[in-house]
């Protein structure tokens, strides 16, 4: 396992990472699945270092900055239709976590303090903080972390059982809506579960049973958003309004931690009164908004619209084929895409048979990470055609 040990990456350019050595490697799980336009992009550089003239950082908490303010204004312009109002954080377990608290207060505010519990799917990650690990679906974490968890019902991961997916779905909330404040769920495919792709109609029937019985939707677009999957947020295919949106990830380009929750106008104003009403909602980072963050997430929201979006879709097709070929090798039990997401299900359950599997993929000069037994593609939306035969030629020759 010696050539699994960390390399020690030195320089990006477009969508490639040097390591010391100055050995090349496409950067084929986008730098842990956020960046977007590849490294080291002139605009955005140029954004951050025009930033860094002005300021670095100050807080968000009490006082405002106008990347914070432009940003927020240009997220809600892209954003599915109803959400309007934006908080900031820093990574995809924060931008989760606000979300339950904030329906969890909201329905406080509203008189409704026995609505407290969380619906989940199962297999589902939502991040590694408390909150998160409570809405996720991962039996280990649960198993260690039990006592500590926001207590949550599962959901089967309509992947695996769509139709008792629906039936649990229904059941949970015609039953018991009035203990549950939200259903959270990542719309269409479920990344870190081993890019588990869910039929179409679900995100859609999640909505319309959330809204029939009172219950928010918070869908977490942390992996899909940014054009992932070919649209700028997942969202878009079924033409579904969440109540609240979680996005971090690909929201900079990938270049700083930076995350951001969105929620309607009606949620919001749950939150309003005099100071002394105690109404508002407890929480804030230090490095909330943080300037720097917030400008590059401009220019790159700038640079998705102008032309990486159209460059992730004209992807999907020429991705769809070389799975096709990479299906046909006897090691490959099968494969699942979404978009530019992509999960190569080995056939051996070996553990580290993925691990190895990838171990060999980096010394044909392509870096990818495994989930399990599933070798993960999840390129920049950069890509070109010949990156693309690069990484599938890395991963036909490894297994
Ligand atoms: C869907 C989803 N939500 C949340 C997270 C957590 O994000 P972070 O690692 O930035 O906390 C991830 C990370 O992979 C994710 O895929």
């Amino acid at each position: 396992m010696a050539s699994w040990s960390p390399l020690v990456i030195v320089r990006g350019e477009g969508n490639y990472l040097f390591d010391e050595q100055g050995r090349r490697y496409l950067d084929g799980v986008s730098s842990l699945w956020c960046n977007v336009h590849g490294h080291a992009h002139p605009r955005l550089d140029r954004a951050l270092r025009d930033q860094l003239e002005r300021i670095a950082h100050s807080t968000y908490l009490g006082l405002s900055h106008e990347p914070g303010i432009r940003l927020a204004a240009a997220l809600i312009d892209v954003a599915p239709r109803g959400l309007t109002r934006v908080f900031f954080s820093d990574s995809g377990s924060t931008a989760v976590e606000i979300a339950l608290k904030q329906s969890f207060q909201y329905w406080q505010l509203r008189g409704k303090p026995t609505k407290r519990k969380f619906l989940r799917l199962g297999d589902a990650y939502h991040g590694d903080t408390l909150g998160a690990v409570g809405v996720g679906g991962i039996e280990l974490f649960h198993r260690v972390f039990g006592p500590l968890l926001v207590d949550s019902i599962a959901v089967p991961s309509p992947a695996l059982d769509h139709e008792g997916a629906k039936r649990t779905l229904a059941t949970a909330l015609e039953t018991r809506s009035d203990e549950i404040a939200a259903f959270v769920l990542e719309p269409l495919v479920q990344g870190a579960a081993g890019m588990l792709v869910h039929p179409p109609g679900f995100l859609k029937f999640a909505r319309d049973q959330c809204s029939r019985y009172g219950v928010h939707l918070i869908v977490d677009e942390v992996a899909t958003g940014f054009g992932r999957t070919g649209t700028m947020f997942a969202c878009e295919h079924e033409g579904v309004s969440p109540d609240f949106l979680c996005l971090a990830k690909g929201i900079s380009g990938g270049y700083l931690p930076l995350a951001a929750t969105l929620a309607t106008e009606e949620i919001y104003s749950a939150f309003l009164g005099d100071r002394g009403d105690l109404k508002q909602f407890f929480h804030g980072h230090t490095y909330t908004a943080n300037p720097l963050a917030c400008a590059v997430g401009l220019e790159s929201l700038t640079l998705l619209r102008e032309h990486t979006l159209a460059n992730a879709k004209s992807l999907i097709e020429p991705v769809r084929e070389a799975l096709a070929r990479v299906a046909q090798l006897p090691s490959v039990k099968g494969v699942r895409q979404c978009g530019v997401m992509a999960g190569i299900e080995l056939r051996s359950e070996r553990a580290f048979a993925g691990v190895e599997v990838c171990e060999r993929i980096r010394s044909e000069g392509v870096i990818l990470r495994p989930l399990g037994n599933v070798v993960v593609w999840m390129p920049p939306l950069s890509l070109r055609a010949e990156d693309l035969l690069l990484l599938e030629q890395a991963t036909t020759a490894a297994l």
